[in-house]
């Protein structure tokens, strides 16, 4: 989604502009642009398409100043191009906005009637112009925003100048994420600390509806009723070697070899051989599990993949009753909320609408309280939940989700385990459970050496149009994440469903052209899967079949592929097996050449609904 960064400093911003929307890219846009103020003039630059593009013509144009705000847009009023670009121009002010402005339309007519004129199809002119109707007020910048956002519906985080006023850029938020960056003699606004890591590791997380002016000398935070507030400073453990792609020819290569550290990150120091350590959901977290009768999981994506898998876990270990639902619909149903049930929502970034608006319907619901499992530790949804657990895989660039969901998958393991043992589990099967657990790193680090037979495998596919995946239990998610995996990075339609499910319609899709990716560990289900995968071979069905190391199953030479995997236990095998999937979409969208990191209409964070 749209990415913001701004700077009030005494050097040339432009260029740290440029690297900071450099920073952001991975949250997905489809234009970009700046502008910068000096000596009462805006001079602008916008492109659509890359930031390399916008920063081309920048450079064939450059101009010094050391105040400005820059933006990448991710198309949601108005198509991708020049003139919807950010910044916006009206008046006396130029503007940066992430989010929409529910309001707008009837906003627009009444400024129309007093003369304003629109370049553009976007709700961020309009408040541009509501802006500048404030200043002709006489109003400062700042109260002329406050002013402003007290007017609007909607969600934003924006960064605002007025040509009046030299060296102060203006933010606020609500709904979508900002924060300040607090430099030596310079300050900066950006959408996340990876933006800003170039300047500065110290960083001020603005909460809901502040505003805040920067300027060289300082940062001033404002609440809505536009009374000064203290907020803290925080030091970024972020390292810029965090975000660099190294070696690697995608971030998402990158991302899917990171995930044995990422995994043993999040494992780190929260269980040992004897179990989950007690403690591992902050202080109030272990009286507060116990009393949990249920569990309702709420998130997007990949991240509900994560709880759909965990429902298995949950259920079977800890016998509680567990519900898994995407957090655009949780939030506009009356879900039932049986008493001393739990609310957990999963979240790589901590900022997706859907779930945050979710999370805070939730207190409406009467629940027991809130559980955040994210990656980000100062982000909204960590910021509002009752208890947390951080996911610890470090900054996830590629729009498609890997190592963030093997995490997720660690966090809900401990979280299983932990409600497991609270309810009179077994001792020794705990223990089996905790031991496969802490295997995890090593077993996904085996699966990763599958990459050259993936490699191979991905040619299989290049010509392909549709996919079918098929798991039973645990696996089923895991399917769905691998379609999904395969239809946003390759564009290959692709579906998942329960392997059960396949004569229940999937199966009239079957024939030569389609090839199907089933899931098969060892298990209680796998006989029961080696005869939905017979099914598919007398339809003449290409089947490509991950099996664990130790299973019976056998490839047919002629239209079948069987990949061994050793899954390492029953417990952590959706875990494991969800690797190779990774690696099977990854190399086919190498092969089909799409831009892997950036898929087309797909954005990292999606911080509106
Ligand atoms: C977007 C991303 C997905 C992610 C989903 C949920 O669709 O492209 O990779 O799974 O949002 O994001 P979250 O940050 O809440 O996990």
């Amino acid at each position: 989604m749209c990415g913001i960064v701004a700077a009030a400093a005494q050097r040339d911003v432009a260029p740290l502009l440029i690297a900071g929307l450099k920073a952001l890219e991975y949250r997905g846009y489809d234009s970009a642009g700046l502008a910068v103020l000096a000596d009462g003039q805006v001079r602008r630059v916008r492109a659509k398409g890359k930031v390399r593009e916008m920063e081309a013509a920048y450079l064939a144009d450059p101009f010094p100043g050391g105040t400005g705000i820059a933006h990448t847009r991710w198309a949601t009023h108005g198509v991708p191009n020049e003139a919807n670009a950010h910044p916006h121009m009206v008046g006396r002010v130029t503007i940066v906005h992430n989010g929409i402005i529910e309001n707008y339309a009837a906003l627009r007519t009444e400024l129309q009637a007093k003369g304003y004129a629109f370049s553009s199809e976007t709700d961020t002119e309009v408040m541009a112009a509501l802006i500048d109707v404030n200043l002709s007020k006489g109003l400062s910048l700042r109260e002329a925003v406050l002013a402003t956002v007290r007017e609007l519906d909607g969600a934003y985080a924006i960064a605002v100048m007025s040509r009046d006023e030299p060296g102060r850029v203006v933010g606020a938020r609500r709904g979508a994420p900002l924060l300040v960056g607090v430099g030596i003699g310079e300050h900066f606004l950006g959408s996340d600390a990876q933006a800003l890591i170039q300047v500065t590791n110290k960083t001020i997380y603005l909460d809901e509806d502040d505003v805040v002016e920067i300027t060289r000398e300082r940062a001033q935070v404002y609440t809505l009723d536009g009374q000064p507030a203290a907020r803290d400073v925080h030091e970024s453990e972020l390292s810029a070697d965090a975000v660099e792609r190294g070696e690697y020819r995608h971030y998402m290569q990158k991302e899917i070899f990171e995930q044995p550290r990422a995994v043993a990150d999040t494992l780190e120091a929260r269980i040992h051989a004897h179990g989950v350590l007690p403690n591992i959901f902050g202080v109030d977290g272990e009286e507060l599990l116990a009393k949990v009768k249920g569990l309702h999981i709420v998130a997007c994506g990949t991240s509900y993949h994560a709880g759909l898998v965990a429902k298995y876990w949950i259920e079977d270990y800890a016998r509680l009753p567990v519900s898994v639902e995407v957090a655009s619909e949780y939030r506009y149903r009356e879900a039932v909320v049986p008493a001393d049930t739990l609310f957990v929502a999963i979240s790589q970034s901590g900022e997706t609408a859907d779930t945050l608006a979710a999370m805070r319907e939730s207190r409406r619901r009467g629940y027991l309280g809130t559980l955040a499992i994210c990656n980000v530790p100062e982000s909204s949804v960590v910021r509002e939940a009752d208890l947390k657990l951080m996911t610890r895989a470090g900054p996830e660039i590629g729009v498609a989700s890997t190592k963030a969901f093997t995490t997720q998958l660690s966090a809900l393991a401990l979280l299983a385990l932990h409600l497991a043992r609270q309810r009179g589990l077994e001792q020794a099967r705990y223990q089996d459970l905790c031991a496969q657990l802490l295997r995890l790193p090593r077993a996904i680090d085996e699966a990763l050496k599958l990459e050259p037979q993936i490699v191979a495998l991905a040619e299989r596919f290049v010509h392909r149009h549709h996919a079918l995946f098929l798991g039973r239990g645990a696996h089923y998610p895991v399917a769905l994440e691998g379609s999904l995996k395969l239809k946003e990075i390759s564009y290959i339609h692709a579906e998942a469903y329960p392997a059960g499910e396949l004569k229940h319609g999937p199966l009239a899709l079957v024939d030569e052209d389609m090839p199907v990716i089933a899931v098969a560990p060892n298990g209680p289900l796998l006989d029961k899967l080696k005869s939905n995968l017979q099914e598919v071979r007398a339809r003449g069905g290409e089947l490509v079949v991950f099996a664990d190391s130790a299973a019976h199953i056998d490839g047919n030479a002629a239209r079948g592929v069987v990949l061994r995997v050793d899954a390492g236990g029953e417990f952590i095998a959706p875990a494991v097996f969800t690797v190779p999937l990774q690696l099977l979409a990854y190399h086919v969208a190498v092969l089909r050449g799409t831009d892997v990191d950036q898929p087309r209409n797909l954005a990292k964070s999606v911080t509106v609904e």
